[in-house]
């Protein structure tokens, strides 16, 4: 059984099980703003889990595409992946406990027909504090099954991951009690942590042993929760039977749901009996790919491979739900995948644009189930060689600076300004330097660590002090300008490309000069548009305001900023415009108008009819323009 006929397997299952089959919900959830993506099936039925009733009824299955990015960095081990399928199937109050474990047990071994003397389970231990027990009830059930199975059911009381690995599991012991870290499930981890008002409950994991060796890097001993690779959980049944109401306290909701989750690609790997996931029938035609292209293999390359095709098949995924590259929020998550992509393609040596043939492998693997990626795979690709353009023409740019340096070898500070002017992580060009036999001075690293170091004191120091946005002075026609000059900066990412990104200001009472990264000319026509539309902000009198941010919140909400992460703890973040008219969020320290209508006005506020210019464009050093701008 492959991963497509183990998802149509367990679709079947529970439709025989009279359970309505609803479609996937789009990666990026409309109308949620508590996450970036949909990172598990029940996102999507949170309603219904709280008692608004479902319009298929109470009992719901489907197989739910979940992009989690808090993984990314992990993306190179033979089980990560930022996206799955998570099967998951839903009764909003009707069958609880017992009936969910046995139909569990009933799919893994007599449909899947997996070796069930390799899965192993965990309960909850209850707590106390909360009046919640432990959950003998889960375990009763399970101990019965492996029972009739002829296979061992011993049970024992683990408590934390750490009291895992010093403890470790003996011959025969098969059901394990791990506490609110490990077995309790809602969007935000344990009972502490579970958001106020959410759905939330005891679960069973079950775990697939792949019999290899442990770890002890990880920690001691192994057990069912070590992350060394023997143990992989390959599905969750969480009994959803409280909600947090306050602090510390939990209630019964009145009709206990169950809500289960399984991983699609992990079961398929557990079928294989392989721990790389990346072997699985919607994997490994994406891996055969990249063998073609690059001419290598597989098991020289794991890790490049492996990043790949993660990253493009959640790229692709997330074309089709409407996402596309840019600074901020999902945008910025898909900016990142593809540019990862494109990294770890170089080094393979795949040099020529790419994703145009590795985006139809996607597809394909998803044609009967998710029709839609074929559907729309010209606008994916589009979508995504248009990323893939501009970073490859900063990548080789990069890359000549580089190859300066073959005879020479590379010292720490040249490092420091290929990070800097290039963008390179200092990894990848000392990846390429060895791959180039160029030779890395002795205290590339001390140097290079020095010179981040430096250059963060000083723009902090530059923060602190004279961060005024490049402004000569305070007074209302500087003001004005000022304020234009961050419309401009919102109107020539939207008319230009969101990779557009300060690189210098100046303001003096008469212009604003703005410098930006751009490869080519703006046209006159792009000038035009710009105008037009800063023009037609200055008309609608937006508020201006400003707030002060954590900096990485403001980053998450979609702040634009010119220092990237030279910034200190807390940004002020100024604000012009509100909800869907909001035209700029930009970290700034001012100061700004109070509304932008007062651009076309006199200091005593009567108008004045002047309007916003752009009156020069022109290049200021390889890749960056300059523009001036005035109030006529
Ligand atoms: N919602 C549960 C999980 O994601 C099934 O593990």
């Amino acid at each position: 059984m492959n991963a497509q006929q183990i998802r149509s397997a367990y679709l079947a299952f529970f439709e025989e099980r009279a359970h309505a089959v609803v479609k996937r919900a789009p990666l990026v959830l409309k109308g949620d703003p508590t996450t970036l993506f949909t990172g598990s099936g029940m996102q999507p039925m949170i309603p219904y889990l709280l008692g608004e009733p479902h319009p298929k009824g109470k009992r719901i299955v489907n197989s739910q595409t979940c992009l989690r990015a808090q993984d990314i960095d992990d993306i190179g081990d033979n089980r990560h992946t930022t996206f799955f399928e998570m099967l998951g199937n839903w009764s909003m109050g009707d069958y609880f406990k017992k009936q969910q474990i046995e139909w569990m047990w009933e799919f893994l071994s007599e449909v899947v027909e997996l070796d069930m003397s390799k899965v192993y389970v965990t309960c909850y231990i209850g707590d106390e504090r909360y009046g919640i027990p432990k959950d003998v009830e889960a375990a009763e059930v399970w101990e019965s099954l492996y029972e009739k199975a002829g296979l061992s059911h011993g049970q024992a009381d683990i408590g934390s991951e750490q009291d895992g690995y010093e403890r470790g599991i003996n011959e025969g012991e098969r059901i394990f009690y791990y506490d609110g870290s490990k077995n309790w499930w809602s969007r935000n981890g344990g009972p502490e942590t579970t958001p106020v008002g959410d759905p939330c409950g005891p679960d069973s994991e079950m775990f697939y042993d792949f019999g290899i060796e442990h770890d002890p890097s990880f920690g001691e001993h192994c057990h069912p929760n070590c992350d060394c690779g023997r143990f992989m959980e390959i599905g969750n049944n969480v009994f959803m039977a409280y909600q947090k109401v306050d602090e510390g306290r939990f209630e019964p909701l009145e009709k206990p749901n169950i809500d289960h989750g399984s991983g699609l690609e992990r079961i398929a790997a557990a079928k294989l009996g392989d721990p790389d996931v990346f072997k699985i029938s919607l994997m490994w035609p994406i891996i055969q790919k990249l063998e073609e292209m690059s001419k290598k293999s597989y098991n020289d390359n794991l890790e490049s491979m492996r990043v790949i095709s993660d990253h493009l098949r959640a790229a692709t995924f997330l074309a089709v739900d409407g996402c596309e590259p840019s600074n901020k929020e999902q945008g910025y998550v898909m900016r990142r995948l593809l540019r990862r992509a494109i990294r770890f393609a170089n080094e393979l040596g795949v040099n020529k644009e790419f994703f145009e043939e590795i985006v139809p492998v996607v597809a394909n693997l998803y044609v009967e189930d998710f029709p839609e990626v074929a559907e729309q795979r010209d606008k994916i690709i589009a979508t995504l060689l248009k990323e893939e353009k501009a970073f490859t023409r900063t990548l080789a740019k990069g890359m000549r600076h580089l190859l300066r340096f073959v005879d020479g070898g590379l010292t720490g500070r040249e490092l420091f300004t290929l990070h800097d002017t290039y963008g390179f992580p200092v990894e990848l060009s000392v990846e390429i330097a060895k791959r180039q036999g160029i030779e890395l001075a002795d205290d590339w690293k001390d140097v290079f660590d020095a010179s981040m170091r430096e250059q963060r004191e000083r723009s902090q120091t530059a923060a602190k002090g004279t961060f005024k946005g490049g402004l000569e002075g305070g007074t209302m026609a500087h003001r004005r300008l000022h304020t234009a000059n961050h419309l401009m900066y919102a109107a020539l990412k939207k008319v230009v490309g969101e990779h557009v990104t300060q690189r210098g200001s100046n303001i003096t009472a008469e212009r604003l000069r703005f410098d930006f990264n751009n490869e080519e000319k703006v046209t006159r026509e792009q000038l035009d548009l710009v105008e037009r539309m800063v023009n037609e902000w200055i008309d609608a009198d937006l508020p201006v305001s400003y707030k002060e941010y954590p900096t990485d919140e403001a980053f998450r909400l979609g702040a634009i900023g010119a220092f990237g992460d030279r910034y200190g703890e807390t940004v002020k973040v100024y604000q012009m415009g509100e909800g869907e008219n909001r035209a700029s969020f930009e970290i700034c320290g001012g100061p700004h108008v109070d509304h932008t209508g007062q651009l076309s006005q006199n200091d005593d506020g009567t108008p004045n009819g002047k309007r916003f210019r752009i009156t020069k464009e022109e290049s200021s050093s390889a890749g960056v323009r300059r523009v001036k701008a005035v109030l006529v």
